[in-house]
């Protein structure tokens, strides 16, 4: 009991330490916008036993953290359950063992109840007194959460409790099973009656019709909200024995008992069997608003699979409900409540046709890969309509020596090549990977253009999650003189150009992919304009250090390993090549087990030299980001914008990027709310106790000159037989632009080439 007590100390006490550092700052109030909101006032956010999507629900921490992280306005949801002894405590779930440590306290137990007609197995309230509960404590009750802040021993809270821990906060009481707790001679009425006497309570929401109507004549002059839940449309309300699904047929019963109703987030936004919203939203939200009903929505979690259109945004899901120019709900029921704190509060009502092209820069990440295939037709059109800044081709090379944007030299990476009829072109190429692959330059444009379908990148694979299943295979690559002539006349800022393994394609097939980059660039005349911006990027300073001697576009040198600091002189020998770095998220806040643990010094060490400073990649799944960002793809980029200050970011999702740069509460300086301002990095971490903490991360390598310098380039050598390359080195090694046509090799290296298609076809097939 004397260790539990410390640690439950020493983790209010870095609460506190949070909130010193946060909320210096009380909330902004979102400004004086006019919702579709039934009182036109902004929706409300509500959280569901606190933050519950990262600490214990119901937790101490849970619920001051959501006031934090959230809005200051933000109601704190508490789920009633009875105690053997008629108190009330605020528990997630019926079942204790899904939401406490009683198994292990009490593992005798286990009973068995009928809940709504089933029979039920588990741990109750109602078979414990508040005393015997002193003795157990809160856990997380979702398994794909992590569980290290169980470590913590949160104690079970009282309603009371929960009230004067944050003090002047609104409170929502759910009275899940009203039925049940009679069946056990316990009186929810009488409890939730004598509560509302001691502390404010401001809403009360049940499922149960005969509950609420057991209580409305009481509540009828007071301010106390009472809110009406409806289930699943099959599941059958139990004191009235019609379907959930029935009730909603007559609001204007629902209104004789309930000022609101709580719905899941289906009821208004239907989804398809494939999770794919259906095209349109229900009339739900304005049937109830013309029966004069306030109607929240429920369900909403960062950390699952929303439906597809969202591109793993949560965020755009919240605003989806808010602010779409037909309706808005009055509030959202949440187990992240910073989320919609920020949709309400900064991302609604914006201005959506501003496309400055300011910091922080939005390259894309092989377009909007994380919408479409990666470089295809589609993939570019979605980041340039999503307000990407700067789009990006990486150059692979064809056999017939056209570059083209791939963001592989290996095909199974990002086409259908694996199970194609070319499987059997797979080889082992130890300079480029260790393992086998199917590599661009062993196919003519037309065989990848022809007969292979791109597939779309699955980065988060491991963990279930799979991008936009009805697009996998959609969309056409391009090349490189395709998607120079495309971007000419688009709202972009630039183009970015990746060059990699130029030094293997120039020894071992011939061809010089700078040569070929810089006369795409002469053909479409980008060398004779000024109204994008092109910069070459390649990890290879051999390549930049060529390209600075041939050109004045601008260069950005990708460092792919994570390193913790660059040495002074391997910065002095970046300045010679690059104008820019691009470096990986943990390089800037290294993180282990998904706790950040640090911020390093390499923004600053690079910075300070004059270079600007691209992170890459950001993504919107959940599973890609430590926990610290709370599963907010917002949070993930105002941390790297705000708090580490890189000058552009590198991202598979261009649309989330714009939002955040459209966001309305960027230049509010002092008067920004808590949850825009960055992240304390490791401040997560810190909040664990000593046995929660993860494993210690051995320290990353400092970037050091002998991880810059290369080796110059090769020069390109005479054909070699078994090569596709024409004999002219000066000028034919240089890769067609012009594939449309054929290319710039001669009419009798073409023949050369196709014939050794035709051998290779034979041998093959
Ligand atoms: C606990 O309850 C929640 C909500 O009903 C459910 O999603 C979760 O799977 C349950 N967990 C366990 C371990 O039963
Ligand atoms: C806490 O609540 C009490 C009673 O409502 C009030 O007098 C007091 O000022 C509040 N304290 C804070 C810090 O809000
Ligand atoms: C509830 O009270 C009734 C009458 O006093 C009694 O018969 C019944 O056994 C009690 N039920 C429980 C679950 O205690
Ligand atoms: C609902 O159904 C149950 C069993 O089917 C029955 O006992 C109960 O009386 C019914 N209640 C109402 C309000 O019809
Ligand atoms: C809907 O409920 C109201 C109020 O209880 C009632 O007067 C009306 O008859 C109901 N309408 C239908 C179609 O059941
Ligand atoms: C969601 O995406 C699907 C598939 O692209 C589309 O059919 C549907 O109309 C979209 N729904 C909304 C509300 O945009
Ligand atoms: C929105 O932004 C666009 C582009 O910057 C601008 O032309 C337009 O006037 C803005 N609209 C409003 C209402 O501010
Ligand atoms: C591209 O054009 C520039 C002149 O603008 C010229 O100096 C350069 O040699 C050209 N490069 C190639 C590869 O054609
Ligand atoms: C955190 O980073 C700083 C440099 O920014 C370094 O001096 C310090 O040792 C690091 N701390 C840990 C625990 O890695
Ligand atoms: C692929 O191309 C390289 C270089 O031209 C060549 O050496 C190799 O034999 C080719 N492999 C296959 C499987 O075609
Ligand atoms: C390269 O070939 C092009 C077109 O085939 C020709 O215009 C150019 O003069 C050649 N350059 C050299 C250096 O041979
Ligand atoms: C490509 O060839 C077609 C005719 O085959 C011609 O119309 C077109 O102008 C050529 N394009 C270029 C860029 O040379």
């Amino acid at each position: 009991m004397v260790i539990r007590s410390f640690w439950r100390a020493a983790s209010s006490l870095l609460v506190l330490f949070f909130l010193l550092r946060w909320s210096a700052v009380g909330a902004q109030k979102p400004g004086a916008t006019s919702w579709q909101t039934l009182s036109g006032d902004a929706p409300v956010v509500i959280a569901n036993g606190g933050f519950s999507g990262l600490f214990p629900g119901s937790s101490s921490d849970a619920f001051s953290f959501a006031l934090i992280a959230g809005s200051t306005d933000t109601i704190l949801w508490c789920d009633v359950r009875q105690t053997k002894d008629s108190l009330g405590v605020c528990l997630q779930n019926l079942k204790l063992d899904n939401c406490t440590d009683i198994q292990s306290i009490y593992p005798q137990g286990q009973k068995e109840y009928i809940v709504n007609g089933a029979l039920t197995q588990g741990w109750f309230s109602v078979d414990y007194t508040m005393k015997d509960l002193l003795k157990v404590s809160l856990t997380q009750g979702i398994y794909s959460r992590t569980d290290r802040f169980d470590f913590s021993m949160y104690p079970i809270l009282s309603v009371e409790q929960v009230q004067k821990q944050n003090n002047g906060s609104l409170l929502w009481l759910n009275v899940q099973n009203d039925i049940f707790y009679r069946q056990h001679n316990l009186s929810m009425r009488s409890y939730i009656l004598s509560v509302s006497k001691r502390v404010l309570v401001n809403y009360i929401s049940s499922p149960e019709v005969d509950f609420l109507r057991s209580i409305v004549a009481i509540f009828q002059k007071s301010k106390t909200k009472l809110v009406f839940r409806f289930l699943g449309k099959d599941i059958t309300e139990p004191s009235t024995n019609q379907t959930y699904g029935t009730l909603l047929k007559n609001l204007t019963f629902i209104k004789t008992f309930a000022t609101g109703i709580l719905v899941p987030k289906h009821y208004i936004w239907p989804v398809t069997s494939d999770l794919y919203l259906e095209s349109q939203a229900t009339s739900i939200v304005s049937d109830a608003h013309k029966e004069g009903l306030e109607i929240y929505a429920g369900d909403f979690v960062n950390d699952i699979v929303i439906p597809y259109n969202y591109s793993y945004d949560p965020l755009a899901e919240y605003i989806s409900f808010i602010d779409n120019g037909e309706f808005s709900v009055d509030g959202f029921l949440t187990d992240f409540p910073g989320t919609p704190s920020e949709a309400i509060g900064c991302f609604s009502h914006v201005n959506k046709s501003s496309l400055d092209h300011g910091k922080p820069v939005i390259l894309s990440h092989n377009g909007a890969s994380g919408d479409y295939p990666d470089c295809t037709d589609l993939a570019y059109n979605k980041a340039i309509k999503d307000g990407a800044d700067i789009i990006d081709c990486p150059v692979q090379v064809t056999q017939d020596g056209v570059l083209i944007c791939m963001s592989s030299i290996n095909l199974m990476d990002d086409t259908n090549v694996a199970q194609s009829i070319f499987r059997s072109r797979i080889s082992n190429i130890p300079e480029l990977q260790s393992t086998p692959g199917i590599f661009t330059f062993n196919f003519t444009l037309e065989e990848i253009q022809k007969n292979l379908k791109p597939s779309i990148s699955n980065p988060d694979v491991t963990f279930g999650i799979v991008r936009n299943p009805r697009h996998k295979t959609a969309g056409n690559f391009l090349t490189l003189s395709d998607f120079l002539s495309f971007a000419k006349d688009k709202a972009l800022s630039g183009i970015l150009i990746n060059i990699e393994n130029a030094a293997f394609l120039i020894e071992k097939v011939g061809i010089s992919v700078i040569d070929g980059v810089l006369s795409a660039l002469n053909d479409t005349g980008y060398n004779k304009q000024s109204a994008l911006e092109v910069t070459i990027q390649s990890s290879d300073s051999s390549v930049l250090v060529k390209m600075r001697q041939q050109t004045k576009y601008k260069l950005m040198y990708r460092i792919d390993e994570s390193i913790r600091d660059a040495a002074a002189s391997s910065i002095t020998d970046i300045k010679k090549f690059a104008d820019s770095v691009a470096v990986d998220k943990e390089s800037i806040y290294p993180d282990t087990h998904f706790f950040i643990i640090n911020e390093t010094n390499v923004i600053n060490s690079l910075q300070n030299a004059g270079l600007q400073v691209f992170v890459y990649v950001l993504r919107n799944e959940f599973a890609s980001q430590p926990l610290d960002f709370f599963s907010d793809p917002y949070v993930q980029i105002n941390s790297y914008v705000q708090g580490a200050s890189v000058d552009g970011i590198i991202t598979d999702y261009p649309a989330s990027a714009r939002a955040y740069k459209r966001n309305s509460c960027r230049n509010l300086g002092n008067n920004m709310p808590n949850y825009m301002q960055p992240v304390q990095v490791g401040g997560l971490k810190q909040l664990l106790v000593a046995p929660a903490q993860p494993p210690v991360l051995s320290p990353m390598p400092i970037l050091e000159d002998s991880d810059v310098v290369e080796p110059p380039l090769p020069s390109v050598s005479p054909v070699n037989p078994s090569t596709p390359t024409p004999p002219n080195q000066g000028n034919a090694s240089a890769p067609a632009t012009q594939h449309s046509n054929s290319s710039i090799l001669s009419p009798v290296s073409s023949m050369i080439i196709s014939v050794l298609v035709i051998i290779g076809s034979l041998l093959f097939f």
